[in-house]
């Protein structure tokens, strides 16, 4: 099977991803990937939430914190700025402490701890969690590339729609359990109806937003999960460790795409002794790959002359990658 073979037989596969350890080629792929798609006159949106604004670099445009942004006849791009939407929170928090308690002002300790609060790491992998999940869940796109950071971190955003899920899951059982409580104190003392239950609301507002993006990350029939590798010892190593990884977070993996593979036929020719044998090492872990991944393997990518980035080099690894 081939790479085109994937889109062309699951049309209704519209959450791409491209995983793999750091600086292999996700980015690259994403970009090369969402042209193609473009070029097939489908609606696609390429995001990150990469700090590093690497989409930024290959599209040569500062698309940084700025939404989606045209890049294209049918492609946006996007990359999320997770300081941005910390600072959007804490303002929605001070709204709704000014609003609840009729202050004109947040009291000093108050602003104290929003800002300790803002310093937690958790709070920035909310944020991007956050956006992510506003980002998959609108739907207006034909195709949803996800460029990701590099693996263990996106198995840890993955795996933390799940965690999300059972956490707020409990919480709402035990607030459904006090409500049926309260309900039934509440026709003991022949009360009327009980107030709206705001906080139920908010949770199970939460809660349907996360079961919907962690069911369209992690569901075979809507998504396809690309693996990026290159033929190195320790890659091949890695990539085996995350794949157990990946397939235990219920997470489908779509096939591999090997990248960096020099031309083997160089080696008929007169080249320095290091691509000689640069050639017969990655030939070793070629036959490694092929036979731990067999099919799976839907694309081998050259090694190219120079780094991917601008559009001209982008229209060129996409014919490399699909034909076109
Ligand atoms: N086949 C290739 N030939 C030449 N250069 C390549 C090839 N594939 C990727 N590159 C270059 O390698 C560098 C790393 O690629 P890229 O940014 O796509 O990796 P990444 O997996 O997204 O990295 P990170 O994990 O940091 O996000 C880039 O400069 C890119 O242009
Ligand atoms: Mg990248």
């Amino acid at each position: 099977m081939a790479l085109t073979d994937v889109f062309h037989q699951h049309p209704e596969r519209r959450y791409i991803m491209f995983g793999g350890k750091g600086g292999l080629g996700k980015t690259t792929f994403s970009a090369a990937t969402a042209y193609w798609l473009a070029q097939q006159g489908k609606r696609v949106l390429v995001f990150s939430v990469d700090p590093q604004a690497s989409l930024s670099d290959i599209f040569q445009q500062n698309i940084f914190g700025k939404g989606p942004v045209k890049i294209m006849d049918n492609l946006w791009a996007q990359e999320i700025d997770a300081d941005q939407r910390i600072k959007a929170y804490q303002d929605e928090i001070r709204q709704k402490i000014l609003d609840m308690y009729g202050f004109d002002q947040v009291p000093e300790e108050i602003e104290n701890y929003i800002a300790a609060a803002s310093a937690e790491p958790a709070m920035e992998e909310s944020a991007i969690f956050d956006a992510v999940v506003d980002i998959v869940v609108q739907g207006d796109y034909d195709y949803y590339i996800y460029d990701l950071v590099p693996l263990g971190h996106a198995l840890y955003y993955l795996s933390m729609a799940k965690v999300y899920d059972e956490w707020i899951g409990k919480i709402t059982k035990l607030r459904e359990e006090m409500r049926e409580y309260e309900k039934v104190a509440s026709v003991m003392k022949r009360q009327k109806e009980l107030p709206e239950d705001q906080i139920l609301n908010e949770l199970q507002y939460i809660r349907g937003r996360i079961s919907a993006s962690s069911s369209i990350l992690t569901d075979r029939r809507k998504t396809a999960f690309f693996f990026v590798l290159v033929p190195e010892e320790m890659i091949l190593i890695d990539t085996r460790k995350a794949a157990e990884l990946f397939a235990r977070f219920d997470v489908p993996i779509a096939g591999y795409v090997v990248n960096r593979v020099v031309p083997p036929e160089l080696a008929q020719q007169n080249v320095p002794a290091y691509l000689h044998n640069r050639i017969a090492m990655q030939e070793r872990y070629l036959q490694d790959i092929r036979r731990e991944f067999g099919d799976e393997v839907l694309a081998h990518v050259p090694e190219l002359e120079r780094d991917v980035t601008g559009l001209p080099a982008i229209e060129r690894l996409a014919g490399i990658m699909y034909g076109a």
